[in-house]
């Protein structure tokens, strides 16, 4: 009998080893993982750069509190800014305590209580990031919400137009939808979004949760179409699998998160600082970066060769290396057919495929997750 409350549906799959792209299970079992602990191990399970840097600063000191001054929040908090172009870093431990932070420092800033999410979004799973989420089964049974969020439909102008008002604080986006589906918001769209919420003095907050730290190509998504936001919010691929996130913002906010105004125990805690000091040097460096959008093309190419004909194939989706695979059915029962033939890969909504391979991936596993995914989708 499991202790767990079961909040999740767990695969059959139980991990005693992994390296790279590579996860051994106990029943001897070794899967390519092209979930990456759902983008979360960008460089693969335990790279050697960062396994050092965590060594390193497991024999320094583990935990001061943040009444100290941690020169590696300064370190990682300066790589943030230099890759975004914004000028500021909170540190907390996950996404959701991330945009909880982005939500408040919106509020706190411009006076104002309206959040403008997209349908189909996802944010997180506390109180109010759930209320931002735009899907209603994320907040089934747990009773009213939080009204002060609004949602739009993604590449609809009109509907935003209609729900921007004096007391809108921001408006949220993920420029790729990340569980909601991987549905990019177009360029044209989400460029005249951030011109209408800056005229109208609301603050462009992007949540590159799932998109950010290199995943599709670029340290961020917003900066494949130019957009100017206040506030970023990161977490998953930040630290290669220890719980770090963190908002990015704009100077001009400072005053509203003055000392006392937000918090947190762990956030920024040393050790999963050093491992994100390590995995950022190596991501955010063009040629890396080149290589990450190359290998995407690469795997896009020979998903699309082998299932443009086939009548279960709809479309790709994505950028870099955030994939999806859009089917005319549910793609649920795929994953445990590709888990039996020793591959782990995730599903998007109800009709994707999620591939979240590790950014370092090499060409060999991208052909050899290319010929069992559609192997499988053929058959
Ligand atoms: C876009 C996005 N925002 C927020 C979150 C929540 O992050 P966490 O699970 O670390 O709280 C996720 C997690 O999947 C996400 O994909």
């Amino acid at each position: 009998m499991s202790h767990l409350f079961p909040t999740y549906a767990r695969w059959d799959v139980t991990p005693v080893q992994a390296k790279g792209a590579y996860l051994t299970a106990k029943d001897g079992k070794e899967y390519l993982d092209f979930t990456s602990g759902i983008s979360v191990c960008n460089l693969g399970h335990a790279p050697e750069n960062v396994k050092k840097a965590v060594e390193k600063q497991l024999n320094q000191f583990w935990h001061t509190s943040n009444l100290f001054q941690i020169e590696l929040q300064e370190e990682v908090a300066k790589q943030l800014t230099d890759a975004s172009g914004l000028d500021l870093v909170f540190f907390g431990n996950s996404g959701a305590e991330a945009n909880e932070a982005a939500i408040k420092l919106a509020r706190k800033s411009t006076g104002r209580t309206k959040v403008i999410t997209f349908v189909n979004s996802f944010h997180g799973r506390t109180f109010a990031t759930m209320a931002a989420t735009g899907q209603e089964k994320i907040k089934t049974g747990f009773g009213p919400m939080l009204e002060t969020f609004e949602y739009v439909t993604m590449n609809d102008l009109d509907s935003l137009k209609a729900a921007l008002d004096e007391n809108t604080a921001a408006i949220m986006f993920e420029v790729i939808q990340g569980e909601g589906g991987i549905n990019e918001g177009d360029a044209g769209f989400l460029q005249e979004a951030e011109k209408l919420a800056h005229e109208n003095g609301s603050l462009v907050i992007i949540d590159e949760i799932q998109t950010g730290i290199g995943r599709t190509g670029k340290p961020f998504a917003f900066q494949h179409i130019g957009l100017h936001p206040d506030i970023v919010s990161v977490a998953k691929g930040i630290a290669s699998g220890f719980p770090l996130g963190a908002i990015i913002g704009k100077s001009s906010l400072s005053d509203a998160f003055s000392a006392g105004s937000h918090g947190s125990t762990f956030g920024g805690n040393p050790v999963a600082l050093a491992a994100a000091k390590e995995t950022l040097s190596t991501i955010f460096n063009d040629g890396f970066l080149d290589d990450v959008t190359k290998k995407g093309e690469k795997l896009q190419s020979l998903l699309l060769e082998a299932l443009k004909d086939e009548p279960i194939f709809k479309k790709l989706k994505g950028k870099g290396l955030m994939i999806g695979i859009e089917l005319n059915e549910e793609a649920g029962p795929f994953l445990s057919e590709a888990r039996e033939q020793n591959l782990l890969i995730l599903t998007a909504g109800t009709h994707v495929i999620r591939l979240l391979p590790p950014l370092n991936v090499t060409e060999e596993e991208i052909e050899k997750a290319a010929s069992i995914i559609t192997g499988i989708l053929k058959k």
